[in-house]
């Protein structure tokens, strides 16, 4: 029988994000796993406390999270590799995905690789090279932003390390037929000859250290649950090279302000916080557009309470905003009871993120000193 996409309809593609996403699902979907108590229990182990990430659910996946830490705890340290596709301007959603990884790597005590993809953007996207680049630049401030530790941080860049990355994708995408990369990513027969060619580009940070250092190394994968696919793909090529089968946890999408069942996106500029917004800007988004869990009148919010599950800005709390569980448990509570009042829950979240984005303006012009000494030197 032919399935129908329905109105709503869930689809989580690296490309493509849209319908009501429903995580159960996705887990089946995917085959990634939920992250055990026990696994949590092991994390902390190392990291003495735990993510409210990690806590909450919002990093809720992985695949052989175990065997990373079984590797750790024999010596056998990981390293961390992420990245970005740079075709827009950064917003809070790319932040969350990030932000956990600085934590990974400062409790570990381990290197990140961050990759820049700016030819899957210039491939995937209707935009030219010099804006991918100039796209680049901007996104780098951001990650760099953050905090990153320089010296165990290295940045690559697909077009600019393309001496050091293509070989090793030409041995990647040896192992690839166009069928397979058809049916992970949903391409046609007209799809452009390089987005087929693409995936083994983003699979080669994932043993790029273990040539580089001439010994096999561990390696753990941070990201948003749509980028999946490649590294189902990755998983299945690099054991066939000689390399261990990267490891992965995932985190779900922070919503856009328009309601939490989608993905938040820099094309829908109303809908999403830039990282660039001013103080007056996040009030504007957050007071007219942030999907409001909250009744329609004074008394009946009063009486009735309000709905946290489906308030915007109050999932934007519980995921980024809020990291004390205490204040959170709070917030909901009042809420829930009708105490909370929707616009004063809005301004809750809009105090939080422009101290946030204060903090991070500043350290994004400091960066703009700081991006050669991230750019790996080989
Ligand atoms: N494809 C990702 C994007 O579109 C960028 C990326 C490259 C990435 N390598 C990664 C993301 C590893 C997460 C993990 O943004």
């Amino acid at each position: 029988m032919v399935e129908k996409k329905k109105e709503g309809e869930m689809k989580v593609t690296p490309w493509e994000v849209s319908g009501d996403i429903d995580y159960d699902r996705i887990i089946k979907k995917f085959g990634v796993e939920k992250i055990s108590d026990n696994l949590l229990d092991r994390i902390q182990k190392h990291t003495k406390d735990l993510h409210f990430m990690l806590k909450r659910k919002v990093f809720f996946a992985h695949r052989d999270l175990k065997f990373i830490l079984d590797e750790y705890e024999k010596g056998n340290k990981f390293f961390l590799y992420t990245g970005c596709g740079p075709s827009g301007p950064i917003h809070l959603g790319h932040l969350t995905t990030w932000i956990f990884t600085k934590w990974l790597q400062d409790k570990f005590n381990v290197e990140l690789w961050f990759q820049f993809t700016d030819d899957e953007k210039f491939l995937f996207k209707n935009k030219s090279y010099e804006e991918i680049q100039k796209w680049m630049y901007e996104n780098m401030l951001d990650v760099i932003a953050l905090g990153f530790d320089p010296k165990k941080t290295h940045f690559i860049i697909d077009t600019q390390h393309a001496n050091l990355i293509y070989p090793q994708a030409l041995r990647v995408s040896k192992k690839i037929s166009f069928s397979m990369v058809r049916a992970a990513f949903g391409l046609k027969e007209d799809s452009n000859i390089g987005s087929i060619f693409y995936t083994s580009m983003q699979a080669v940070p994932a043993f790029l250290p273990s040539i580089l250092k001439k010994k096999n190394i561990p390696c753990l994968i941070p990201h948003a649950i749509d980028q999946d696919p490649h590294f189902r793909l990755t998983r299945d090529i690099l054991p066939k090279l000689g390399y261990y089968k990267p490891a992965s946890i995932q985190d779900s999408f922070l919503p856009p302000l328009s309601g939490v069942k989608g993905k938040m996106s820099s094309t829908e500029a109303n809908v999403a916080i830039l990282t660039t917004d001013s103080p007056k800007e996040v009030e504007r988004k957050i007071r007219k557009y942030a999907f409001s869990g909250g009744r329609d009148t004074l008394e009946e919010h009063r009486k009735h309470g309000g709905n946290p599950d489906i308030d915007v800005s109050f999932q934007y709390l519980r995921m980024l905003f809020e990291p004390d569980d205490k204040k959170l448990a709070k917030i909901e509570k009042d809420y829930r009871c009708g105490k909370l009042l929707s616009g004063e829950l809005k301004e809750i979240l809009i105090k939080k993120i422009n101290t946030f984005l204060s903090h991070h303006q500043k350290e994004r012009v400091k960066a703009k000193n700081k991006v050669d000494k991230f750019i790996l030197k080989i």
